[in-house]
């Protein structure tokens, strides 16, 4: 189902969503009316079609807007799924963006969760965040990431019984081809995509490959997650509360060979392997955890980490809109291109990054690779470059056979 801007129509439906005491700006509803439809299904479809809330700013308190700077408008992909629902109203909030930072939130469901999406938006509107410009909502993503400066991709389908990861590649890389080539015709040209869908290094790639008119650097893969979890074992063995750490590096794919660093990782300023003296657990247990803890939460949830999820995503944003700290750095998976650290060129690969805060970023030059992290490195390498292969036909390059059918899974945390 798709219509166009232009055939939307805007119906005079308004209503007041808070007191003028509060001075909330008030809130509008714009119901969008269906298009002329050939065939009363397709009327019906479009009947649901796309709705937008937005605030008007005519009878706003100017005092309480002067210092706010122009909104930004952030496209969410699963929009109606657990990981965004708790991320939205983070987003909502102005606690990921900032106190100063409107926002118009473009929301992607599929026809499966049209209601949904609406019940989503329904909850938004009811919360009244002052921050909150707009909430528009659609299936169509061409439509959805009109504008956007970000996109947050966490759509994905999860793998069903008896599914290989070969058969996960092909059938999320579709989606991501067809979302990559919407963001190349609708989005902001210098829009930020975070790609957390499964297998989401591999995801990222696709949709960079197929959105040439943004460019490459903007395009990240979430291993957030990892770092947080990470930190999080640090902390836990070491005593010391997780702020203390820092340089905490994941390398690679978001996958069971990913390679949480702690040999350049700091407690307290001081290496990690000197305030924790055991390198048996580094390598036997440390390592593991971090890498399986995906799963870990499958088996005790019955489903993929959501809130944890959405909270790295916020953290992964705040990573590029605030400037890092001196010395630390923060994980994303990133273009491979030109990397300081030998990885072939050409693949979204984990890397140790630094931001000025402008939504820009560079990878950090200064981390030093031992034998050990250098072998680890290579295999999570050979691995994203496997996942390109199963690809190749998808990012518009001749490709091989793929070699992930049959072989020990590896690719999503969650699924081992
Ligand atoms: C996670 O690391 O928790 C998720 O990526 C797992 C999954 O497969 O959804």
């Amino acid at each position: 189902m798709a219509f166009s801007m232009k055939q939307r129509a805007n119906t005079g439906l308004a209503r007041k969503a808070a007191s003028a005491t509060n001075r909330v700006p008030a809130l509008v509803v714009r119901s969008v009316a269906a298009p002329a439809a050939p065939a009363a299904a397709t009327e019906a479809k479009n009947a649901y079609g796309v709705f937008r809330l937005s605030y008007d700013t005519q009878n706003e308190d100017p005092s309480l807007t002067r210092s706010w700077k122009k909104t930004v408008k952030v496209a969410v992909t699963g929009a109606s799924g657990n990981i965004a629902n708790h991320l939205l109203f983070m987003l909502a909030s102005g606690e990921v963006y900032g106190k100063d930072q409107p926002i118009a939130l473009q929301l992607l469901g599929s026809d499966r969760s049209k209601e949904a999406l609406e019940g989503v938006a329904m909850e938004l509107e009811d919360s009244l965040y002052p921050l909150l410009r707009e909430v528009s909502i659609g299936t169509d993503p061409y439509e959805v990431f009109g504008d956007a400066d970000w996109a947050l991709m966490i759509g994905a389908k999860p793998r069903g019984p008896g599914m290989e990861r070969a058969d996960l590649l092909q059938q999320n890389g579709e989606i991501f081809q067809v979302q990559g080539r919407a963001l190349n015709e609708s989005a902001s040209r210098n829009c930020k995509v975070i790609v957390v869908g499964n297998p989401c290094n591999t995801n990222a790639l696709i949709a960079m490959e197929n959105a040439p008119n943004i460019p490459r650097k903007n395009f990240h893969a979430l291993t957030r997650l990892d770092e947080n979890r990470a930190k999080c074992q640090l902390a836990l063995k070491s005593g010391k509360f997780y702020t203390s750490i820092s340089r905490m590096a994941i390398w690679g794919n978001h996958s069971t060979t990913q390679v949480p660093d702690y040999i350049n990782a700091r407690i307290g300023g001081m290496p990690a392997p000197d305030i924790i003296r055991d390198m048996k657990w580094f390598r036997e247990e440390f390592t593991p955890k971090v890498a399986l803890r995906g799963g870990a939460l499958i088996k005790k949830w019955g489903r993929s980490s959501a809130a944890s999820t959405a909270v790295s995503v916020a953290d992964a944003i705040r990573s590029l809109v605030i400037p890092t700290a001196p010395g630390d750095c923060f994980s994303t998976g990133v273009i491979s291109d030109g990397n300081p650290y030998g990885v072939r060129d050409g693949l979204i690969f984990s890397f140790p990054c630094r931001s000025t805060g402008d939504g820009d970023y560079e990878i950090c030059d200064d981390f030093i690779v031992d034998e050990w992290l250098r072998n680890k490195i290579r295999a999570t390498e050979d691995e994203l470059q496997k996942e390109k292969e199963c690809v190749s036909h998808l990012i518009g390059m001749m490709g091989g056979a793929c070699s992930l059918r049959g072989v020990e899974d590896t690719t999503v945390p969650g699924e081992n």
